[in-house]
């Protein structure tokens, strides 16, 4: 899809009125199961982050996984999935795989950023429940077109942010609606860990030879050309470069702002502005800071609630802003929620604490056990119990982290988001940033 500048505008608005449409003539996938019959899953992306979901979700005696799909054959990626799955299919092009649609049921997704919304989106047109990594999407545009797109074809959905289905998580979140804390006037969030990725400045000159396992051109699918380099991007460490990526806080903001958003009941922000050091078009900031705005909830002191994050080696919100005693060391990455009553922090990942300390001494926490994040989403696939974490759930949430990266490129500026009409009034640059251009021919068919 290569928008012009002048009617990318239009066309958000325009797909987002059909999207919407769409939604109230949708079919209806959903099916009776056999007692023992099992959901056919494709698995997409298997090494990685994938090997991790296809076989936790394969833990469930009624799940089979039938096909699987990478673009590098070699030992570690392909290879290491199909010695696991000796019947399973074998794919490097997801393509080719929908068009074996009768092969299977669902899909999980778990390539790196740029390609989730490419293969999720006509996975669900074909009637596909899906499982997608997190964030959910590169672009606040695909994060919508998911959940329009889940609503419509009525797929049971989930993303990977696995965390939240963890007792500590859920315990948190909890503790938040049993009013243990009161109403939330303010809440900080952070990740104040090193990138674990190659870290670049600028795009390196050159090319290295593509290694005849990897399938270089579909590695690459909706983003621009560029020539491979050895190491740089495949695997992991595409996560320093704009074109495949969020940075730290598209990488953590979904898991982090999670049991944040769950126990306050957050959706869209009104604003959003971000305080960083300059960036080319190439990489992902070091260190953020940004501020976002949202109307208040139920569970909001205020009628509105400010929520700050950080990243960046060691950028932590300081005392003044949390109000924990200066002594106090916080987790490398967590929230502190301050409360009427008391204050929150929820590590990630470990049990929450209640400030301050002396208050809540005797305050027994009551653990709220685990769900299993995987296997929960077979389950509902097969008509049995719900996720957590759908689409509709995810959906805004990976858009509230999505449009703190726009405040990140468009640094200094309060960004307006409206997030009805799917556009920020007053900022053509940070407008255009909701969707971006797609390589030719491999531009994704919309719903709508
Ligand atoms: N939930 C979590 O805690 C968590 C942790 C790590 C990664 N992730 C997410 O998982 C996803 C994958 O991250 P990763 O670290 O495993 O990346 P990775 O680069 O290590 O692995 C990606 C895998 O997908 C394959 N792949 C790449 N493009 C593909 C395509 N177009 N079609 C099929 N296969 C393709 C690669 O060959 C590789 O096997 C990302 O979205 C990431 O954000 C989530």
């Amino acid at each position: 899809m290569a928008l012009q500048r002048s009617s990318r505008r239009r066309f958000l608005h325009n797909t987002l009125a059909a999207g919407g449409a769409a939604a109230l003539t949708a079919l209806s996938w959903s099916r009776v199961w056999g007692a023992n019959e099992r959901l056919r899953v494709a698995s997409v992306g298997v090494a990685g982050k994938g090997w991790e979901d296809h076989t936790l979700i394969a833990e469930s005696p009624y799940v089979e996984i039938v096909a699987l799909c990478d673009v590098d054959d070699d030992a570690e990626h392909l290879g290491k999935a199909a010695e696991k799955y000796p019947q399973a299919k074998r794919y490097s092009d997801f393509r080719r795989l929908f068009e074996q649609a009768r092969d299977f049921d669902a899909v999980i997704v778990s390539t790196p950023d740029h390609m989730h919304a490419p293969i999720a989106l006509p996975a669900m047109k074909l009637g596909k429940h899906v499982f997608c990594q997190k964030p959910l999407t590169h672009t606040v545009f695909e994060a919508r077109q998911m959940r329009l797109a889940a609503d419509k074809y009525r797929l049971v959905t989930q993303m990977g942010n696995q965390i939240q289905s963890h007792q500590a998580y859920r315990t948190a979140v909890k503790l938040v609606h049993d009013g243990v804390i009161g109403r939330v006037e303010e809440v900080h969030s952070w990740q104040s860990g090193s990138m674990r990725w190659i870290l670049a400045d600028d795009r390196p000159a050159g090319a290295d030879p593509i290694p005849q396992t990897l399938h270089w051109d579909d590695w690459l699918g909706v983003a621009p050309q560029r020539p491979y380099k050895k190491l740089l991007y495949h695997s992991f460490n595409w996560r320093a470069w704009q074109d495949f990526s969020n940075g730290q806080l598209g990488d953590f903001g979904c898991h982090i702002l999670d049991p944040v958003f769950l126990a306050l009941g957050l959706t869209a922000p009104t604003t959003v502005r971000a305080e960083a050091p300059a960036i080319n078009r190439e990489v992902w900031t070091k260190r953020s800071t940004v501020h976002c705005q949202f109307p208040g909830t139920e569970r909001t002191a205020g009628k509105t609630l400010a929520l700050t994050w950080y990243d960046g080696k060691g950028h932590l919100p300081l005392p003044e802003a949390h109000g924990l005693p200066k002594e106090q060391k916080l987790p490398q990455a967590g929230s502190v929620l301050i409360g009427e009553k008391g204050s929150l922090v929820i590590p990630h990942v470990a049990m929450p604490k209640l400030f301050p300390k002396e208050k809540f001494a005797d305050f027994k926490i009551e653990v709220v056990p685990a769900v299993n994040h995987y296997t929960s989403w077979a389950d509902a696939c097969r008509g049995e119990g719900k996720t957590t974490s759908s689409f509709a759930y995810a959906g805004p949430l990976t858009e509230t982290v999505l449009l703190g990266t726009i405040a990140i490129r468009n640094r200094g500026e309060t960004l307006r988001w409206d997030s009805t009409r799917l556009t920020i009034p007053n900022s053509t640059a940070a407008n255009d940033l909701l969707t971006k251009r797609y390589r030719k021919g491999w531009e994704p068919s919309w719903i709508g």
